[in-house]
């Protein structure tokens, strides 16, 4: 299940994010803004306690979180996402899984993971500004469930068909939240019309 998140807000966001004149700075800037969004919609379904509050006039019944929440980065573009997240819930913990794709293959590299024990029983929110062909998310929802994650969401700035089918065929328990589901991939694998390569447009490593 792929949910595109189409308020305007995002999807002006998005269309300045997209444009290749935005520099490294505003692309940092809108992928936190972004993700804050995206994210906000994207955690509406966990779990919830009441709790009974005083307040100056009298007793509220509410509502607070009631899950361990572990943000999961796919490296290196997914910082790009973090601060975002953070911003929306300050105490979740972080693990990250380090992959890139070969460039002759295109296939998932794995050269880093690292969770923290809450991903079991948690809910687990990887995070990555592109899913183009789906292996990077796959490869991580795999590694996620072999160290006993069984709640997981995918939050992305653009995805493709390509990428959610591989996701759902894979993983049909996972939902993927995108500002953009593109219309395809080019030959060089990537988003169209997509960002262009998220990691090196985040952190000024084009040019
Ligand atoms: C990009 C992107 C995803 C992956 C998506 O990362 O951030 O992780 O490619 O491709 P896929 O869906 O076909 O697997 P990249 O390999 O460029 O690494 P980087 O984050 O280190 O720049």
């Amino acid at each position: 299940m792929a949910e595109l998140i189409d308020h305007p807000c995002v999807q002006h966001k998005l269309a300045i994010i997209r444009d290749v004149n935005t520099g490294h700075k505003r692309f940092r800037e809108l992928a936190t803004e972004i993700t804050k969004f995206i994210c906000y919609e994207a955690l509406k379904n966990i779990k919830t306690k009441e709790v009974t509050v005083q307040t100056p006039v009298a007793e509220a019944t509410c509502q607070k979180i009631d899950t361990d929440l572990v943000v999961v980065p796919i490296l290196r573009a997914g910082i790009g996402m973090l601060e975002g997240i953070l911003e929306l819930v300050p105490t979740a913990r972080v693990g990250f899984v380090g992959l890139y794709r070969d460039e002759e293959t295109k296939q998932p590299v794995t050269y880093y993971e690292r969770f923290p024990p809450q991903i079991k029983g948690g809910t687990c929110i990887i995070i990555d500004p592109m899913i183009a062909t789906g292996g990077s998310t796959v490869a991580a929802i795999d590694k996620l469930k072999k160290n006993g994650a069984g709640n997981i969401v995918v939050v992305c700035i653009v995805t493709c068909p390509e990428g959610i089918e591989l996701v759902e065929t894979e993983h049909p328990d996972v939902p993927i939240y995108a500002a953009a589901i593109d219309k395809k991939l080019n030959e060089k694998k990537y988003s169209v019309p997509g960002v262009g390569d998220a990691g090196d447009r985040l952190f000024g490593t084009s040019h």
